[in-house]
């Protein structure tokens, strides 16, 4: 009688929702199509250094469909090559992916599906050149992962951050204001972008379009001018000033991107009043839009995903990250995307909407192909 094979599965970085569909979709086909064993690590890449998991059975996936987080837990703080160890009162740093390496294979693993954004892909890289059998799947609220077209995660968050832009829509015209809604991204602005479509944004700012402070203001004027005594602005955690800086909100210490974004809207806001006097309020979502329910397009993603991660598996296709490439599900060498971030460039038709839609960008006479800040 021939072995069955064995799958292990961890959900690492910053979580979103949508992690439990595609770890129910993982264990479903795992079990379903090719009778396999599947083991979850706790905690990310920390799971697998410790030795942390347990095994995953169809009991432990029912009813987690709809459920936000992770029921394995995520961490971004678990490179195994560079792992924080706690000595005294202060983190040290080794690299611990032998260990990995040797729980992977005690365990009798073929495949380690791992769930994550670009952290958790540069982190499987280099666990695969260590000869690791890996797949990556692709998650995030940023959308900005390279490699794939969108990331599960994404469409929940900007669902969350439409509504919430249609709900500060009612309050800044009762009270006639100026409203900023910041939103997550990190150094992309597509969460902006496309949820200041969504909520029909005055003026949406982006991380790669530097915004000048002076256009962003004529625009508010103008639609006073034009009897419309409010604005809408949408920013990116991001974006900066045209000469300004990002603006920071803490560093964390052991964590592989160690710069939190977040509250350039203050900034924003203090500069709108003293130019044009009209009062501004700031709202700033941020891990808001982690939470909650999937929305059923990333439900189908994220099942998608699963579904064809563990097809690779058994196949005993390894070092690829599944991928949507159009509307089919593909996939892409991890180390093609490991290290980098997509963000929006000149020819994304969603700016071209958004420019069509007399959006401000904040930029004068804004060339989309010279203007934009192209990724790095
Ligand atoms: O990458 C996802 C993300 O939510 C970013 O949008 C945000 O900048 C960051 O993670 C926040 O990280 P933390 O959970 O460490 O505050």
């Amino acid at each position: 009688m021939s072995r069955k094979m064995k799958l292990g599965v961890l959900t690492g970085g910053g979580d979103c929702p949508g992690l439990n569909a595609v770890i129910r979709a993982v264990v479903k086909t795992a079990l379903h199509d090719y009778d396999m064993e599947v083991v979850g690590f706790f905690d990310g890449y920390e799971g697998l250094v410790e030795n942390r998991y347990r095994q995953l059975k169809p009991a432990d996936v029912s009813g987690i469909l709809t459920l936000g987080g992770t029921i394995l837990g995520t961490s971004n703080r678990a490179d195994p090559f560079n792992f924080p160890v706690l000595q005294g009162d202060e983190y040290i740093y080794i690299d611990r992916s032998s260990q990995a390496v040797q729980n992977f294979e005690r365990l009798g693993l073929d495949a380690l599906i791992a769930i994550g954004g670009d952290g958790t892909m540069a982190a499987s890289n280099g666990m695969a050149e260590k000869g690791l059998s890996i797949i990556g799947i692709p998650k995030t609220i940023d959308n900005d992962l390279f490699g794939t077209d969108q990331t599960f995660g994404f469409d929940s968050a900007l669902t969350s951050a439409a509504e919430a832009i249609d709900k500060i829509h009612s309050t800044a015209q009762s009270h006639h204001r100026v409203m900023i809604v910041e939103v997550m991204g990190r150094y992309a602005g597509w969460l902006a972008l496309a949820s200041g479509i969504a909520g029909g944004g005055d003026i949406i700012l982006i991380p790669e379009l530097p915004y000048q402070i002076d256009v962003v203001c004529d625009k508010i004027k103008e639609r006073n001018r034009k009897g419309k005594n409010f604005s809408i602005i949408v920013i990116g955690e991001g974006a900066k000033a045209e000469g300004g800086e990002l603006v920071i909100k803490r560093k964390v210490a052991n964590s592989p991107d160690q710069i939190r974004l977040g509250g350039i809207s203050n900034q924003l806001a203090a500069q709108i009043e003293g130019i044009t006097t009209l009062e501004t309020r700031v709202t700033i979502l941020g891990h808001l839009l982690r939470g909650g329910t999937p929305t059923a397009f990333d439900r189908i993603l994220a099942s998608r995903f699963g579904s064809e991660a563990v097809h690779l598996g058994y196949n005993g296709i390894f070092g690829n990250m599944v991928a949507l490439q159009g509307n089919e599900i593909g996939k892409a060498p991890i180390k093609d995307v490991a290290g980098k971030i997509r963000k929006i460039t000149p020819d994304s038709s969603l700016l071209k909407t958004a420019i069509s839609l007399d959006t401000s960008l904040g930029v004068e006479n804004i060339n989309v192909s010279s203007d934009l800040e192209l990724a790095k």
